[in-house]
C-alpha cells in the first residue's frame, strides 16, 4: 500500500489529539503505563509511522520524518510529565472502596479454658492457686506420699526418670512429676495452714492411646485444717459437680487404695448422654473423674504438720479427662485435643 505525506500528517494529528484527550484521565500509576503501552512501545502508532517513512517520496520524507519526531517528543515529554504529577501523590492513594483484610482470630486452647474455669470454680470456696515442681524429685511424687521403695504401685504411674548418675541421699532420682499430688507435701512444708491448695500442672507419663495422652494436665486439690472430715470432701466434690458439670449431674464415691489417702475413693459422675442408664459412651452410667481420699497421717507427718492436730483431704483429677466428660463435648478419642486441627479446636 502506498502512503502519501498527507495521511501521515493527518494520523500524527490524531494521535496528538488522542494524547491530550488521554492526560486528563491518568490518576495513577496503572494509568500511566497504559499510555506508555499506547504511545511510546515498540508497537505504538507512532512507531509505526517512523518504519512508513522509506516508503514515502524522497521529497516528502524530510517533512514526514521531522514531523514525527516531534510526535514523539512531545509524547515521551508528555509521559514524564505525568510521571511526575502521579508520583507526586502516590503515596496518598487509598482506594477507600477495596474490601478490608480478614484476620482470623483465635481463641484459647480447650484446655486453658477448662484450666480457667475451674480454677474459677475453687476460687468461689477459697481455693488459692499454686505451682510447683515439673522436674521433681522421686521422694515429693512417690517417697513422701507413703510409697515404699520398689513397691509395685509405683508402676501405675509409668513415670520418665532424668537419665543422670547421681541420686540425691533423701529425695531419691529426679523425675518428670505423673501427678500433681507432688505438691501436696510441698505445701505443707511452705508453713502455710490451714491449706485450699489448688495445684495445676503438667503431668508426663509413659502412655499414649485413645484415653491417655503422653503430657495430660491434673489439677489437685488439698485441704488441711483441724476437723476437716469426710462430709467436707463430698460437700467439695459435689459443690464442683454441679458447677463444672451442670446441676443435673450426679455423684458417686467408689473405695479404692491409692497409698498417700486413707480412706481412698474413686469418684464417678453421671454420664450427660443416657442419666445413669448407660450407653455406648459409659458403660454403666457413669464416667470416672479421678482419685480422692483423706491425707494420710503418714503423709501429713512428712509434710512437717502434726496428725494428732490436723486432719485434710485431697483430689486429683485429669484436666482434658474432666473437660471431655462435660455436657456435650463427644470426643472419642483424646488425642485430638492436641493435633492443632482446626476443624476442631474451632469448634469451642
Ligand atoms: N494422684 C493420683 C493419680 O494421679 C490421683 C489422686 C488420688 C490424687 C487420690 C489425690 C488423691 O489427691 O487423694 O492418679
Amino acid at each position: 500500500m502506498s502512503i502519501s505525506k498527507k495521511n501521515i500528517f493527518k494520523q500524527i494529528q490524531e494521535i496528538k489529539t488522542q494524547a491530550e484527550q488521554q492526560t486528563d484521565q491518568i490518576k495513577n500509576q496503572s494509568d500511566l503505563e497504559r499510555f506508555k503501552f499506547e504511545f511510546l512501545t515498540r508497537k505504538s502508532r507512532v512507531n509505526q509511522i517512523m518504519r512508513s517513512l522509506k516508503d514515502l517520496k524522497s521529497q516528502d520524507r524530510k517533512a514526514a520524518g521531522q514531523a514525527a519526531n516531534q510526535l514523539k517528543n512531545f509524547l515521551q515529554k508528555k509521559y514524564k510529565q505525568l510521571g511526575k504529577q502521579i508520583s507526586f501523590d502516590k503515596n496518598l492513594h487509598i482506594d477507600i472502596t477495596a474490601p478490608g483484610c480478614y484476620y482470623q482470630m483465635g481463641h484459647l486452647h480447650l484446655t486453658t479454658q477448662a484450666i480457667r474455669e475451674i480454677m474459677k470454680i475453687f476460687e468461689k470456696i477459697g481455693f488459692y492457686r499454686v505451682r510447683y515442681p515439673e522436674v521433681e524429685w522421686d521422694w515429693y511424687a512417690f517417697g513422701a506420699l507413703n510409697f515404699p521403695e520398689e513397691h509395685p504401685a509405683r508402676d501405675e504411674w509409668e513415670t520418665f526418670f532424668i537419665d543422670e548418675q547421681s541420686v540425691h541421699p533423701k529425695l531419691g532420682k529426679r523425675i518428670l512429676t505423673p501427678h500433681t499430688s507432688s505438691g501436696q507435701v510441698r505445701e505443707m512444708q511452705s508453713g502455710r495452714l490451714p491449706i485450699r491448695m489448688m495445684n495445676i500442672s503438667k503431668c508426663p507419663r509413659r502412655q499414649l492411646d485413645v484415653s491417655h495422652l503422653l503430657i495430660h494436665h491434673q489439677f489437685e486439690g488439698l485441704v488441711v485444717d483441724k476437723g476437716i472430715n469426710l462430709k467436707h470432701l463430698k460437700g467439695v466434690i459435689n459443690y464442683f459437680v454441679k458447677q463444672y458439670f451442670g446441676q443435673a449431674r450426679d455423684f458417686r464415691i467408689r473405695p479404692y487404695d491409692f497409698l498417700f489417702t486413707e480412706p481412698s475413693f474413686e469418684v464417678d459422675v453421671s454420664c450427660a448422654a443416657c442419666n445413669k442408664r448407660g450407653c455406648k459412651l459409659c458403660k454403666q452410667g457413669w464416667l470416672e473423674i479421678g482419685g480422692c481420699g483423706m491425707v494420710h497421717p503418714k503423709v501429713l507427718k512428712n509434710g512437717g504438720i502434726d496428725p494428732s492436730q490436723y486432719t485434710g483431704f485431697a483430689f486429683g483429677w485429669g484436666v482434658e479427662r474432666n473437660k471431655i466428660m462435660q455436657e456435650g463435648i463427644n470426643i472419642k478419642d483424646i488425642r485430638l485435643l492436641y493435633q492443632n486441627d482446626l476443624n476442631f479446636l474451632e469448634q469451642f
